[in-house]
């Protein structure tokens, strides 16, 4: 595991930004794997600027969505299409065809996971995996569990997920109780896994993940087995370690 400590959110989501845009430097036709949550959307921002300034370019690229609640059509303002779209998408050149994200209403869910699965394949695989981390270690929605899912699956959300994610909903009645998630084996298949943590929140489950036991209980300590990953954090994120 690389692990760099950056100053701030700012600076780390700097440093992530120019990770990503030096991913497709070398090859423009990438396969990102992105993420939602707070953590990201500094990254994005700096991406967007970048992409305005003619410093990277996404024509090519495709993208992979780790997850998605399962009840919310793309539109509603909590899902992660919407999400994606209003924090990055809308604000870039990426085709919209290559734009891969779990459909959260789909009238089959396993159906739609078999075929989000063959869809990461057809596309040769992720290059490069940009992960947030919950509290609790979860990476996607795959939550501390006996057993980890190792394909896209239907996951039922913790209530500390449910409690967490509520900041961005009305009331926590409206958080939905399951998602579908990338699996373990299909983020850990990625070529180059970036996990991103910042504040302090987050400490713990850092913590957790880089120096403690792999353990499905914590579903991100299973990247230390990934022979590229990097840990990218913000001073607090990185203080208990
Ligand atoms: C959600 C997402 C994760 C994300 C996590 C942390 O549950 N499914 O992919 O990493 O929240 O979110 P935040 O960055 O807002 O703390």
């Amino acid at each position: 595991m690389r692990i760099i400590v950056e100053k701030d959110y700012h600076a780390m989501s700097k440093k992530a930004a120019l990770m990503v845009a030096s991913q497709i430097t070398l090859k423009p036709d990438s396969n990102l794997g992105l993420a939602t949550g707070g953590t990201p959307l500094a990254m994005y921002d700096k991406l967007i600027e970048m992409y305005r300034e003619d410093e990277v370019d996404f024509k090519e690229v495709q993208s992979f969505n780790l997850d998605e609640y399962c009840g919310l059509e793309a539109d509603h303002p909590n899902s992660y299409h919407y999400y994606m779209n209003d924090n990055f998408f809308n604000d870039i050149n990426i085709k919209k065809e290559n734009i891969h994200i779990p459909d959260g209403s789909a009238e089959d869910f396993a159906e739609e996971c078999r075929n989000y699965e063959e869809s990461i394949k057809n596309a040769r695989g992720i290059d490069l995996q940009i992960l947030g981390i919950g509290s609790n270690g979860h990476i996607g929605f795959n939550e501390p569990a006996e057993n980890l899912n190792v394909a896209t699956e239907v996951v039922d959300l913790t209530e500390e997920t449910i409690e967490a994610n509520s900041r961005y909903f009305d009331s926590k009645d409206e958080v939905p109780k399951k998602a579908i998630s990338m699996g373990m084996a299909t983020i850990l298949k990625a070529d180059r896994i970036i996990l991103l943590a910042s504040g302090k929140s987050k400490a713990e489950a850092i913590k957790r993940t880089v120096s403690g036991k792999i353990s499905t209980q914590v579903p991100a300590s299973l990247l230390q087995t990934h022979p590229q990953i990097t840990v990218l954090l913000d001073r607090e994120a990185a203080s208990l370690i």
